[in-house]
């Protein structure tokens, strides 16, 4: 019989703990109405006691999401954070509580200076809290793969005779391999006296790239939800993929014996959604959602391709919901077309925000013929996701050639006041950052420049993605435009403006968001 395996998706806490991929309240409603239509069985909205942003995110989503997912809030063991969570989840349909503690004897010694017996004691009392508030309950024994098996066992059924519901059991610094993380799951399943009264969950990041991996070995031993982010993304090397355990699961549930509730179609808008809202670009190469993981090269398959399909695919590219681009707009679509494609695309904007992005569009459908749904993305991720800017661009000329030093001359408005400045570099696109950094006078640094084309054909808008690093926070900056230096003059005043923003606003960097200091 094919067991039901829950998904517990988790882009919007430890997803969005990836350096530079914080998103702002009205990005992680979109991406959670996402995740709606994925069918996920639940959505860790965030973190609601980390910053008034994560609350607000726990807030919205809790109100706006009906009739589908549980939505949770994660909590430390301590009063104050189970209270906060309560309070971010009250009008939740289905709220849910997650609460957790590590049990490693290196966390307990080095971080968290306890006893075992204290930590114990602490998770027991706040799961029972948890429960005053709301009957669905998680606990975490954090770094689970690096305790004591036995205390673990304890620590399991204590939690669970408090009023646990689910047990979840990270692999949190990504440190286990797959018969290990099974024979984990499988000794807790079998050695756990009540272990029958909770679903054991597992959470596993990917330092040694094996979360994915070690989650199916659980699934196999045992384990009846997973956690998981789209893209993989998340803490250091990133959380386990939500698209490669399900579409394993799906593809093998032959020998797997299991499966999920994941409306699959959903898997490829949803990595695009994340993908263009966080700035953290897909690898060509990755399974399921990549660019080349349906693209196939050699004649020998393609040869077979044409005459049967399954020589060389083991899944339609449709079952993940990658269908060949399409043209969704013209030059002479209206508002109202414009607004509802957005919409089917799970962006639900506001007038103001849909007349922003809709004069967008119009400008570019003067530029390119054809406007695909990418560009949309594109569109909506610079024009309606923006912060407060404080840098605006006027205008921007650039001189650049075989016989000239590239010089970019610009303007900007600088807190409402208009500057030009002209400098020259080494190529056209340093010239502009140098023009910018000079106007702007600021002291970050340019960790990466990446440059991509959002469709095909020569009048493909460019997309760059930068992120910029200044005082212990990593942004991303994202700009499109059919001029690629144009591109990357907005993506680079995009990260600034990120960095201006949150200098404004204090927004905790991730590290700080974890908020495990204070446990
Ligand atoms: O990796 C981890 O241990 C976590 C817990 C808070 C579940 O993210
Ligand atoms: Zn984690």
């Amino acid at each position: 019989m094919t067991r039901m395996i829950r998904i517990f998706d988790t882009t919007l806490r430890d997803g969005e703990q990836c350096p530079g991929a914080s998103m702002n309240v009205e990005q992680k409603l979109a991406v959670a109405r996402q995740l709606a239509r994925l069918n996920v069985d639940v959505i860790e909205a965030g973190f609601a006691i980390s910053s008034p942003g994560d609350f607000e995110a726990v807030q919205r989503i809790s109100r706006e999401i009906r009739g589908g997912p549980i939505v949770c809030s994660l909590a430390r063991a301590v009063d104050k954070d189970v209270d906060r969570a309560w309070e971010a989840l009250r009008e939740a349909e289905r709220p849910r509580i997650h609460t957790f503690i590590s049990t490693s004897d290196i966390h307990l010694k080095h971080q968290f200076r306890m006893t075992r017996e204290q930590a114990m004691e602490r998770a027991v009392e706040m799961v029972k809290r948890a429960r005053n508030y709301v009957e669905d309950v998680e606990f975490s024994p954090m770094d689970a793969s690096r305790s004591d098996p036995e205390y673990l066992f304890r620590v399991i059924e204590a939690v669970i005779d408090a009023g646990a519901g689910t047990v979840n059991i990270p692999d949190t610094v990504g440190y286990a391999v797959p018969d290990e993380f099974g024979a984990l799951i499988r000794g807790i399943v079998e050695k756990v006296p009540n272990a029958h009264k909770a679903v054991i969950s597992v959470h596993c990041h990917n330092d040694l790239g094996l979360a994915v991996a070690n989650s199916i070995a659980a699934i196999v031993n045992g384990a009846g939800q997973v956690e998981c982010t789209i893209n993989g993304i998340g803490e250091r090397a990133g959380n386990a993929s939500m698209e490669e355990i399900v579409m394993a699961l799906r593809t093998r549930k032959d020998v797997l014996g299991a499966d999920t509730r994941i409306v699959t179609e959903e898997i490829y808008p949803a990595s695009r959604l994340v993908s263009t809202i966080t700035g953290m670009v897909v690898q060509p190469n990755k399974a399921i959602v990549g660019a080349n993981a349906f693209a196939h090269e050699s004649g020998i398959h393609q040869d077979g391709l044409l005459k049967e399909k399954s020589t060389y695919e083991i899944m339609t590219p449709q079952s993940v919901g990658v269908v060949k681009s399409h043209l969704v707009l013209g030059k002479h679509s209206g508002r109202h077309a414009f607004r509802d494609r957005l919409e089917k695309m799970g962006y639900r904007l506001s007038d103001e925000e849909v007349n922003k992005a809709f004069e967008r569009f119009k400008h570019l459908a003067d530029q390119k013929k054809e406007v695909y749904e990418e560009d949309l993305e594109a569109i909506v991720a610079e024009e309606v996701t923006r912060i407060p800017e404080a840098f605006v661009l006027k205008s921007l000329f650039v001189k650049s050639g075989t016989e000239q030093k590239p010089t970019a001359s610009i303007s900007l408005e600088i807190h409402g006041k208009r500057e030009d400045r002209e400098e020259s570099g080494d190529g056209p696109v340093d010239a502009t950052y140098r023009t910018i950094a000079a106007l702007t006078g600021t002291k970050s640094n340019l960790e990466s420049y990446v440059v991509s084309a959002i469709t095909g054909g020569t009048d493909a808008q460019g997309e760059v993605t930068v992120r910029v690093h200044e005082g212990g926070r990593t942004v991303i900056g994202q700009g499109a435009d059919t001029d690629i230096i144009v591109a990357s003059a907005k993506a680079y005043l995009n990260a600034l403006n990120k960095l201006d923003h949150f200098k404004k606003h204090r927004k905790p960097s991730g590290e700080a968001q974890k908020g495990l200091e204070h446990v």
